[in-house]
């Protein structure tokens, strides 16, 4: 089946965007039985446990589902690049009272290890951040029988997508919370708007467009489907939900945020992402462009964040989250799919009944 078909048979064409920390498969499942399609964030999955955690998936669900991965870039850093960096990260581990991690043996999982795991658990679709596969590695994912999403942030992206063979495009645009797929430019360059996005991608490559960033219920699906996308992917809207993996203290800061308070930092790990801002993102401002490239920051990072969720401190924490999160809701997933497909069909019957008036008379 083309991915085209996929789409166009969801009962409910909203994919709940992969989250990596935040959801796992109690969500995906919940929103495929409801009708849309869930996203396994498979980023931190090792390459052993692949075939289980897309097993999982299908013992809970018939319908479609996405498998996720990250493409961490193999990290090699200069052990003093490493080191100035946990140096710089000492008084905030100190703060809390926590150990400073010594040196990593590791900063993620191998990639391709992944990916090879994954070919091998072949999921309906198989959507991947960050980074571009060869051709080679689109099509053993479709001799597996998985269909590929690649996700862009510009129409050079979503064009070099479509010339690996991709079967689809998730174009994100700057609104999106977490982090930010750019591959080709830099942050500036990539930094598009979703409605921009889309339209552009739309209008240069000639595969189905899945939209994301922004979209918080009803009124965005209909908008993006409106302009021509597929489907849409959302992610800060799910963040409330019953089975999101985030605690007490990230969710009380989404209750809090104030509007307009999502930035993009680099600071947390080394590659731009948008989060709630905290004290870390404006401490560490003026220093991010000169922490090592992901995955190497989040990795040291990475237990300052436990350790700040465990002392419900959000300042330390990296709190993703997309620029219209005020308008996060707390539910069950599978109900809340449900609900925005019903405001959806609204928005649009609301449009159509404008649309017939037509123009007042001159
Ligand atoms: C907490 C969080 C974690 C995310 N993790 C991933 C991930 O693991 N893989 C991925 O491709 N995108 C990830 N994203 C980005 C989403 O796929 C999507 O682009 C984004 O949520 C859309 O914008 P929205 O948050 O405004 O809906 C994440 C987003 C958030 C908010």
């Amino acid at each position: 089946m083309s991915l085209a078909s996929l789409l166009d048979n969801l009962t409910i064409p909203i994919l709940q965007a992969p989250m990596a920390g935040a959801s796992f498969d109690a969500m995906a499942i919940a929103v495929s039985e409801a009708g849309a399609m869930g996203s396994l964030a498979a980023a931190s999955v090792a390459p052993a446990e692949m075939a289980g955690a897309v097993a999982a998936m299908r013992a809970g669900t018939d319908a479609p589902f996405a498998v996720n991965l990250l493409m961490a870039p193999a990290a090699r850093p200069d052990p003093a690049r490493v080191d100035a960096a946990l140096a710089r990260l000492a008084p905030w581990y100190a703060e809390l009272g926590a150990p400073l991690p010594a040196f990593p043996n590791r900063f993620a999982h191998d990639f391709d290890a992944q990916l090879d795991a994954l070919t091998r658990a072949a999921p309906p679709v198989a959507s991947f951040s960050f980074s571009i596969l060869t051709r080679d590695q689109v099509d053993a994912l479709h001799a597996a029988g998985s269909l590929v999403v690649g996700t862009a942030n510009t129409v050079a992206e979503a064009r070099a997508w479509a010339q690996v063979g991709a079967d689809g495009i998730c174009a994100q645009g700057f609104e999106a919370g977490g982090h930010h797929a750019y591959f080709l430019e830099d942050i500036e360059t990539s930094s598009v708007g979703t409605l921009a996005l889309v339209a552009t991608v739309l209008a240069a490559v000639d595969l189905p467009v899945i939209a994301a960033g922004g979209i918080m219920d009803g009124r965005g699906v209909a908008a993006a489907l409106a302009l021509g996308a597929s489907a849409v992917q959302m992610g800060s809207a799910f963040l409330l939900a019953d089975e999101a993996l985030i605690g007490p203290t990230w969710r009380q800061a989404i209750a809090d945020a104030p509007q307009d308070s999502t930035r993009l930092t680099r600071a947390f790990s080394g590659r731009y992402a948008r989060g709630i801002e905290n004290r870390f993102i404006r401490d560490m401002r003026a220093v991010q462009d000169e922490v090592p490239a992901y995955p190497v920051q989040n990795r040291l990072t990475q237990a300052l964040r436990a350790a700040a969720d465990q002392a419900g401190d959000p300042q330390m924490m990296s709190l993703w989250a997309g620029q219209a999160v005020t308008l996060a809701r707390a539910g069950e997933a599978g109900e809340m799919v449900r609900l925005w497909w019903t405001q959806a069909q609204a928005a649009t019957q609301a449009l159509a009944t404008r649309m017939d008036r037509g123009a007042p008379d001159p």
